[in-house]
């Protein structure tokens, strides 16, 4: 958690209202690139949603949830019996031998194995048994006050259909959660990914697209970053300030994205906190040293694992205007061409050649496709990092 949160007032006021839903009729999907805030913000409505009286389970989602449907089913039991372990299901009252001797009362609860074994006892497909589990679950849990369970879980880009397989875990998620909202079960999804989450869910189920309400996370305003760098060390004990002019200098380096902000600050603060001299700045903001430690901690690993016709396909790519927002596959064989001509590149691409490497960089994470077909860098800056290797 960053020690301070800044911005997302309209996020938490979104998620507040979902709380309210009686019956439940929309789910969470909080979407945006790495290092937006996703995983931050999932954390900081936790809180918000057992303070209304909700239980909140869950977890990261793994490549292995999405392998096969048993997979994901045990998934959901697993999350759920941490919350339900200590709800008794039933209680059976038993003496001893001997006409003295005490009666016990034996307790069953909704732990893990209880869980399991009423899975196992529901007939039918792995859809069936979770919705009859959670059915239960919630006859029981219903009775105790609870307003009903959310199910968050993070980097759920990581689910996913496997027709090949036979193995559509994403689809039984969507199917079971959608059967149980219709019999007024107030389970909640929250499901946090990337930008491919939500294309991916709808294209599993149509209906998908009217279960979610979906929070896309932008990069911070400038008041917003300005409050992100500030805040943390406002307390007058702090011995680091931070004056205007290098305020700015970290505003614009880091350009509102979250993480860069964080990785930015705690490289000046430890730099500054050495030499801190109570009250003013220690020296200029070393901006040169930390894009390069920046470079080669969040850019490198992934730069290194393009080839050097894809390299050259970013490089193009990064010197388009619009590359941060959104491009088309044109626009990149245009400028290719225009590259060409200039000698900034040895060939140009066409635009089945580029389509095709798109799919690969999109595969690799560098780029994803929206739900109008035109293509976006999934890493944020990263057309920046390009042009510093290049020097362009
Ligand atoms: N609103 C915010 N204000 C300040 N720092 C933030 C904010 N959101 C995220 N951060 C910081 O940015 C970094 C990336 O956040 P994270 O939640 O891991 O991003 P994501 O899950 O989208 O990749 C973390 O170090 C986090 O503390
Ligand atoms: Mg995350």
């Amino acid at each position: 958690m960053p020690p301070y949160l800044a911005g997302r007032t309209r996020e938490k006021a979104e998620f507040a209202k979902l709380l309210d839903q009686d019956p439940v009729l929309q789910n969470l999907i909080l979407t945006g690139l790495r290092g937006l805030g996703k995983t931050v913000l999932l954390e900081t409505f936790k809180p918000m949603a057992v303070e209304a009286g909700w239980l909140w389970v869950g977890a990261d989602l793994s490549e292995s949830t999405s392998v096969n449907e048993q997979a994901l089913g045990l998934r959901l039991l697993t999350d759920l019996s941490v919350a339900t372990a200590g709800v008794v299901f039933s209680a059976e009252e038993r003496r001893h031998a001997g006409l003295t001797a005490p009666v016990e009362t034996a307790y069953k609860t909704l732990t893990f194995d209880t869980l399991v074994t009423l899975y196992t006892n529901v007939p039918g497909l792995v859809a069936d048994k979770l919705k009859g589990v959670l059915e239960l679950v919630w006859s029981y849990l219903s009775q105790l006050g609870v307003r009903g369970v959310i199910f968050a879980y993070d980097e759920a880009q990581n689910l996913g259909d496997r027709a090949e397989k036979e193995q559509f875990p994403l689809s039984v998620l969507l199917d079971v959660f959608q059967s149980i909202q219709r019999k007024n079960i107030p389970f909640m999804l929250g499901l946090t990914g990337l930008p491919t989450l939500f294309p991916k869910l709808v294209e599993a189920r149509t209906f998908a697209e009217r279960m979610f309400h979906v929070l896309f996370l932008d990069k911070l305003t400038k008041e917003e970053n300005k409050e992100a760098i500030v805040k943390p060390i406002s307390d007058s004990d702090c011995p680091v300030h931070f004056s205007d002019p290098s305020v700015e200098n970290i505003c614009s380096m880091t350009a509102g994205y979250p993480y860069f902000i964080q990785y930015v600050c705690r490289e000046v603060f430890d730099v500054w906190s050495q030499k801190a001299t109570a009250g003013e700045d220690a020296q200029p903001i070393p901006v040169q040293e930390i894009l390069r430690k920046l470079d080669s901690d969040f850019f490198a690993g992934r730069w290194a694992r393009a080839t050097d016709r894809q390299r050259d396909l970013l490089k193009v790519i990064a010197t388009l205007d619009n590359c941060a927002l959104e491009f088309t596959v044109q626009e990149v064989v245009d400028r290719s061409v225009e590259m060409r001509g200039q000698g900034t590149l040895e060939k140009a691409f066409s635009g089945s050649h580029v389509n095709q490497m798109l799919v690969t960089l999109s595969e690799a994470g560098l780029v994803y496709k929206n739900r109008f077909g035109k293509y976006s860098l999934a890493v944020p800056l990263l057309d920046q990092f390009i042009k510093r290797q290049y020097s362009l």
